[in-house]
């Protein structure tokens, strides 16, 4: 099989990742891939890309015109902003180019549904990195749920807490966009919990706000209520300006109570517990899934997998468009102060893109 080249746009703090973590493996090591320019305003972010993509200063691009103008390829990566993400993707579809993407799918739920819509019409393979949903700890901990040992699931406690109350200490642009915690941080954790409850949402209620002390100009911390189309209800706690990183990236905590078992990961260690009346509860340790690799790196070989004829993964738009849908219906609940239903809220936003 011919090895499918790519463009990645931007090459930033997470697309330096990109760059030195999980594009490496699938181009030198399972030599499925090669890549075939790269692009970021920023030209000091060449370096990584040339050494570890092996390509020459010609292929490194300030102007993403120009880069997939001067270079066919099969499929682009996104790693720039979300505000960017549609002119991207745009540029893509212009070269009937498929389509990894980094979350979200963009900063509007009305650029979301564009996205669906182009990339639907052009009949075009998209498919968004929802990393830490396909981490480790948080496949181990969904296996576990759907092997039906411990019954149906009742309720999910998710904490997500940091101290990046600094400028800047959570990327600049983070610091500088409106609710940063829900659009940038949150929308990891909503599209987990759909996959621990295995559902998509019903009703999202979300009070979100700044401390005095957190250096943003959006919010930063929420409480968020939601409750899923199946039933389950979830309880979210996130916030970027605490005063201590109990929970952060890779760590988060999530609580699942199901009829026979208390399932509960913090900070990677997974356990169950259970007791009968008020004793104290038996807790039993359960092993990690094991295999080579895990979040960015697993769906990018997933992904070309997919544009090489193989089953679709599970983080294709049509997927992630019911996780958009969740964040910026939060997003609209925190706003006007009152829960929002989740599903006429995206017809909504498909009847007005
Ligand atoms: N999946 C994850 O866990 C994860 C983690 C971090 C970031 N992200 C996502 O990755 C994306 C980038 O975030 P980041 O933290 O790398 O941001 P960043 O600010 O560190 O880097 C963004 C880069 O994009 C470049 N850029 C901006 N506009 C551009 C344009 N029009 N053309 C070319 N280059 C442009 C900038 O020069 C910069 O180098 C965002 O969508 C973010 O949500 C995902």
């Amino acid at each position: 099989m011919s090895k499918k080249r790519f463009i990645q746009v931007g090459l930033g703090g997470w697309g330096g990742v990109w760059v030195h973590t999980f594009m490496p493996r699938l181009i030198h090591k399972l030599g499925l891939v090669e890549a075939e320019a790269v692009v970021d305003l920023n030209p000091d972010t060449f370096s990584g890309a040339k050494y570890h993509y092996h390509i020459p200063d010609g292929k490194c691009y300030t102007d993403a015109r120009r880069a997939f103008e001067e270079n066919p390829a099969d499929f682009a990566i996104i790693v720039v902003p979300p505000a960017f993400h549609e002119e991207m993707v745009d540029l893509a579809l212009e070269y009937d180019m498929d389509i990894l993407s980094e979350k979200p799918i963009a900063d509007t739920m009305e650029g979301c549904c564009r996205i669906y819509k182009k990339v639907t019409a052009a009949g075009k393979k998209m498919a968004v990195t929802m990393s830490h949903r396909f981490d480790q700890d948080k496949q181990t901990l969904e296996h576990e749920i759907k092997s039906g040992k411990y019954g149906p699931v009742n309720y999910i406690v998710c904490r997500f807490t940091h101290n990046c109350r600094k400028f800047g200490s959570w990327g600049d642009f983070r610091h500088r966009m409106k609710n940063p915690l829900i659009i940038e941080g949150s929308v990891h954790h909503f599209d987990i919990l759909r996959a621990l409850s295995g559902s998509d949402a019903k009703t999202v209620y979300t009070v979100s706000w700044n401390p005095e002390w957190g250096e943003f100009a959006g919010d930063s911390t929420a409480l968020v209520n939601i409750e899923m189309l199946n039933d389950v209800k979830a309880f979210y706690e996130g916030a970027k300006a605490n005063a201590s990183t109990m929970n952060p990236w890779t760590n988060e905590y999530f609580r699942v109570e199901c009829c026979n078992g208390t399932l509960e990961l913090d900070r990677r260690w997974l356990r169950v517990l259970r007791s009968e009346g008020s004793e104290k509860p038996l807790q039993t340790d359960i092993k990690m899934l094991e295999q080579p690799v895990w979040m960015n790196s697993w769906l990018a070989e997933q992904f070309v997998n997919w544009i090489n004829g193989g089953p679709a993964p599970q983080n294709t738009l049509q997927d992630n468009i019911q996780c958009a849908a969740l964040t910026f219906a939060a997003v609209e609940s925190a706003e006007t102060g009152k829960p929002v239903d989740v599903q006429e809220y995206l017809r909504k936003a498909m009847e007005a893109s």
